[in-house]
């Protein structure tokens, strides 16, 4: 098991040997610049977040996506996982950072200028871990470093909410707060966000249900539930509300069952919202039937990932096995007081 530590050291090191393989031409300094941005796990509030009730959010602290630029060749051209080419030609799944580009390179007056950009994620793309905002983040970063211009937070926010809006209709922005603060933090949509102190000895283990999460049909299919039975929606939306809040108190007195209940009963009203499936209601059955005191999807759903709440580090790591032996593609251990992951 290679710990999130020795990961980010491994990252480091590739970094340092990306920016000695970059030739210093004619003596003059070539545009190169580097960002990097973490993802993030919804605990508590997904959905109901973008009707203003409250969430609950955590940062993994190593690094899960990093983007490097450097002046090259005509035009701007990307290189991803997904794609590597021309930005123009880029595909519908890079809409949303197409656009972010193209507006932070005219926020930096700087339209005309021949880039590689290079995306490196290490968080599985739709699975409701933040890939997307994380994205966003490094990109910006990286660019305003290569131009060597101070970046503050408004203005970063601003930005990678043009990349979310594409991605997802009306984003609450949980997912930027959540990795632009790189803290824990309880959020309400545009009127509070409050970075909390997490003294809690639960240990959480996130699986992957291999299928991608459709954050922007499952962000639609609830603005329809609202539309057709609204008193069920609101009924709905309210007590996840309330279990939000339980949850930021027991996670402030180390109630682990109180957390875990939280999360079960989140879980079913997700279901009544519809944003939950078959594979993600099996993974919660077996993380409940191996010792979770809790579990529920993270993020959009729809697919995606589940988190699952155990009491210490012996008990994750038994839930983690058994959903893996039972459908789950990947899993990651994530200690709520280090706020790092391993895989
Ligand atoms: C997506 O990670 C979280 C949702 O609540 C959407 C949003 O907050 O914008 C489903």
């Amino acid at each position: 098991m290679l710990s999130y530590v020795k990961r980010s050291k491994y990252l480091l090191k590739r970094v340092e040997n990306l920016y000695n393989s970059i030739e210093i031409t004619d003596g003059e300094k070539m545009i190169q610049g580097y960002g990097m941005a973490s993802g993030k796990v919804i605990l508590m509030g997904e959905h109901s977040v973008v009707y203003g009730m409250p969430a609950i959010a955590l940062p993994f602290l190593d690094k899960g996506v990093e983007c490097y630029v450097q002046e090259y060749g005509n035009g701007i051209f990307l290189e991803t996982t997904y794609y590597n080419g021309d930005l123009d030609d880029s595909p519908e799944l890079l809409w949303g950072i197409k656009h972010l580009i193209i507006e932070t390179l005219r926020v930096l007056n700087k339209e005309d200028i021949n880039l590689k950009i290079i995306i490196n994620s290490r968080i599985p793309a739709q699975r409701g871990l933040g890939s997307s905002a994380a994205v966003s983040v490094a990109v910006v970063r990286a660019l305003f470093d290569a131009f060597e211009i101070k970046l503050n937070d408004d203005n970063l926010s601003q930005l990678v909410h043009i990349a979310e809006s594409i991605h997802h209709t009306d984003p609450s922005g949980l997912d930027a707060k959540t990795i632009l603060s790189g803290k824990p933090i309880y959020f309400k949509k545009d009127t509070l966000i409050e970075e909390i102190e997490i003294n809690f000895d639960g240990v959480m283990v996130i699986a992957d249900t291999g299928v991608k999460g459709q954050t922007k049909q499952a962000v639609q299919g609830v603005k329809q539930i609202k539309e057709k039975n609204y008193s069920m929606f609101e009924e709905t939306i309210e007590n996840i509300g309330l279990l939000t809040e339980e949850t930021r108190v027991a996670l402030g007195t180390n109630e682990i069952e109180k957390v875990g209940v939280a999360m079960t009963q989140t879980q079913s009203l997700l279901q009544k919202l519809q944003v939950s499936d078959h594979h993600i209601e099996k993974l919660v059955r077996v993380a409940m039937k191996y010792g979770a005191e809790g579990a529920k999807l993270t993020g959009g759903g729809k697919g995606g990932c589940i988190i699952a709440l155990c009491k210490d580090g012996h008990t994750a790591n038994n839930v983690s096995e058994k959903l893996l032996q039972n459908g789950a593609k990947a899993t990651w251990i994530y200690d709520m007081k280090e706020k790092g992951m391993y895989e």
